[in-house]
């Protein structure tokens, strides 16, 4: 692997997120090239030492790794489909589902390209720090993508980074709604957002160190309630459910979380442990 900070790089793109790139990659010292459909976004970094490739065809042209960061996939093929990518190594950071991530990199391949797909669980702001998380997944990269944050290699499947990128989307808005829920029911009593914020985040943390316990019992595919039976959790759910409808608050989401609970104990499973309704999230 390449871990001088004298590697080049091209970084094609440069929206919020393909600038931050750029900006990262030159205060690490890698000799940047970048390219942006309008141009005039590159002239901060310019000012910063990077070279502004004229055309598609020259900023690949410029070697070492070449790093996409466009809206989304169908703009990256729209970009490269006329340009000749033999021999290049492409680093899609592009967000997207890994259907598109898995096609790409095929479409990639078959065009002779090195080709590993990645997402971005971060903001502008941090890339370049160690708070900004980049998954790689596909072939082995032989670049130092360090300067960006803190980079975890996956896999050879390159649909990975796509997967846990959603994946983890699903645990943030889950997190976020379930705090706004409480939130609301606070407030009917006067209780405001700040004041519920620090116990709503003792009770998620607390409820994240049960994660590698339960994902124990997921594995094994055996969920005996060591704590807490289904059939016990589910009139919890039930005083949820009530509690909103009597405050006169949005219940769609307890009744979602009792709805998955009542089918799970109406297959037989009441007197197993919560993660058992992984068998309710496998099916379409
Ligand atoms: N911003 C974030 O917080 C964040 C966080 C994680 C992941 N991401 C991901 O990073 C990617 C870029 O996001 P962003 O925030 O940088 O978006 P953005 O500011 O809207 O920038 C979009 C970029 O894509 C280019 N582009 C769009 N369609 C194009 C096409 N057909 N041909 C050539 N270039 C095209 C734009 O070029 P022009 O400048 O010419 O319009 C611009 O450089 C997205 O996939 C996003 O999901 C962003």
């Amino acid at each position: 692997m390449d871990n001088e900070t004298t590697a080049p790089v091209t970084v094609l793109g440069l929206g919020l997120m393909g600038t931050a790139l750029a900006r990262a990659f030159l205060a690490a010292g890698h000799p940047t090239t970048v390219w942006n459909r309008t141009a005039a976004k590159a002239s901060a970094l310019v000012a910063e030492g990077a070279r502004l490739a004229p055309t598609i065809g020259d900023a690949l042209a410029a070697g070492g790794t070449t790093i996409v960061c466009l809206t989304d996939y169908p703009a990256v093929r729209d970009l490269l489909d006329d340009a000749a990518l033999e021999g290049a190594t492409l680093v899609n950071l592009t967000s997207g589902d890994s259907g598109q991530a898995r096609e790409t990199a095929a479409w990639a391949e078959k065009r002779g390209a090195r080709y590993l797909d990645g997402a971005i669980m971060a903001i502008p702001s941090s890339i370049g720090t160690d708070e900004a998380v980049i998954l790689l997944s596909g072939p082995l990269p032989d670049f130092d993508l360090g300067a960006l944050g803190t980079v975890s290699h996956l896999g050879e499947d390159p649909g990975l980074a796509s997967l846990y990128d959603v994946a983890g989307l699903t645990m943030m808005w889950s997190v976020l709604n379930a705090w706004l829920q409480g939130t609301a029911m606070l407030k009917t009593a006067g209780v405001d957002a700040a004041t519920y914020a620090p116990f709503a985040q003792q009770i998620a943390a607390g409820v994240a160190g049960w994660l590698p316990g339960y994902a124990e019992q997921v594995d094994k595919g055996s969920f005996p309630a060591e704590v807490s039976a289904l059939e016990t959790d589910v009139r919890a759910m039930a005083h949820m459910v009530e509690e909103s409808e009597a405050l006169g608050v949005n219940a769609e989401l307890p009744k979602l979380i009792k709805a998955m609970a009542d089918r799970a104990i109406a297959a037989g499973h009441g007197g197993e442990q919560y993660p058992v309704l992984i068998r309710e999230f496998e099916r379409p």
